[in-house]
């Protein structure tokens, strides 16, 4: 895939060689052309040296013309990403301004053109520009972002550039295109393990680090659906536009579940959501008295199986992290817990399963089809399973 990378004159521009780099790791071919605002913010000999290309910045410049013209560039690419954006070049891309390099190309081009606003809050949220992303929209740009937060100018809110890792993922979805196989599928997953606290200061939980299913969001978002991720207690962060629920105990992992079911084509049960919780939570720390210490435990419901018998229930993938009979006790849980799909994982192996970066599953569907998973990354098993759950949907 060839992406042509504008970059307009906005302090964010800093992160645009961060961004080409990214575009290159997953081998997108990177042509840059810059507005003559940008190159007080960085120098095209950077973007020239990250991207391999020489840098375009001038209109009416013989010599890149005889290099590679704007119309055989605007030819070129498959992709124009505009990262930053700014309030200006928004409103002459609106207006259908061909004043410089950069909107004269996004005129001459066929191809589908996404912009990454980037600018102060007030300008942001100023009518002009908001109207003119309006008519931008209208004409099927794609606007990513603005993000929330600090801004350079010292002011906190809407108007930061997404990450270059961001926007990275954004392209590479858009490269799967014709092959994103959940596009227009919402998902549902759960993650991580859950906290279940004896009083104040104290919990009961397990070793689950939440990678797997965590990576299968991922894998899910770059297929092309529409992710939601409930996760227990981790320290992950979420790449990409997932919307990210954060719980603790399995009784709110389960409201926030099925609060957000309805609608749902996929629910991923990758939770390792403890079984049971203590039936009374200490109001107080609770002291210790050189006694025994009992604690009464109530079992939590079992959240899966709450979705699977739903009457308008999702398709339903299930894991069975298990020490012995893998496999027997992995089809008995397809069966009581009324599952589409379960994946098999052998976490007496501590070099797969919970904590390890890699994993390996056996993955068996209510008609006793047998999928393995050899031992590779978790983004990997991740990818296959993603493509798997795919091909059984309707
Ligand atoms: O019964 P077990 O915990 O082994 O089942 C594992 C599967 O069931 C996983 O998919 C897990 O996310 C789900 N589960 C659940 N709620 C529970 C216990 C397990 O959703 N209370």
């Amino acid at each position: 895939m060839k992406i042509l990378v504008g970059i307009s004159g906005g302090i964010a521009a800093y992160k645009s060689p961060d961004l080409v780099r990214r575009l290159k790791e997953s081998e997108i071919e990177v042509r840059v052309v810059m507005t003559k605002a940008a190159t007080a913010f960085i120098s095209p000999l950077t973007l020239q040296a990250v991207s391999g290309n020489l840098v375009s910045t001038d209109l009416l410049d013989p010599k890149a013309e005889g290099a590679m013209g704007h119309i055989e560039l605007a030819r070129w690419a498959d992709l124009i990403l505009i990262a930053p954006a700014t309030a200006d070049l928004i409103a002459r891309l609106a207006m259908g301004m061909a004043n410089d390099l950069l909107s004269t190309l996004c005129l001459a081009s066929a191809a589908p053109i996404a912009i990454a606003p980037a600018m102060n809050l007030q300008m942001w949220a100023n009518a002009a520009t908001q109207d003119n992303i309006q008519q931008l929209k209208q004409r099927d740009f794609t606007i990513l972002g603005p993000d929330k937060g600090e801004q350079a100018c010292g002011e906190k809110g809407l108007g930061r550039m997404l990450e270059p890792l961001q926007l990275a993922a954004e392209c590479k979805r858009f490269d799967q295109n014709h092959k994103l196989t959940l596009a227009g599928k919402k998902i549902l997953i759960t993650a991580g393990p859950t906290r279940e606290a004896i009083d104040p200061v104290r919990y009961l939980s397990n070793h689950s680090s939440g990678k797997m299913g965590f990576e299968i969001a991922q894998a899910a978002y770059l297929a092309g659906a529409e992710v939601t991720l409930v996760a227990g207690p981790v320290s992950i962060e979420t790449q990409y536009s997932i919307k990210r629920i954060d719980v603790t105990s399995a009784l709110q992992m389960q409201q926030q579940v099925l609060d957000h079911i309805a609608d749902q084509d996929v629910f991923i049960g990758c939770a390792a959501v403890a079984d049971y919780r203590v039936s009374e939570i200490a109001k107080h720390k609770i002291k210790k008295n050189n006694q025994q210490l009992v604690l009464t435990m109530v079992e939590n419901p079992d959240i899966i199986s709450s979705v699977s018998n739903l009457e308008n229930r999702p398709y339903c993938v299930g894991f069975a992290a298990e020490t012995i009979d893998l496999i027997a006790h992995a089809r008995k849980k397809l069966i009581t817990k009324n599952l589409d799909m379960i994946c098999a994982n052998d976490v007496s192996d501590s070099e797969i399963g919970f904590n390890s970066d890699d994993n390996k599953l056996t993955i068996i569907t209510t008609d006793d089809q047998v999928n393995e998973l050899e031992k590779a990354s978790k983004s990997n098993i991740a990818f296959q399973l993603v493509q798997l759950i795919s091909s059984h949907l309707k």
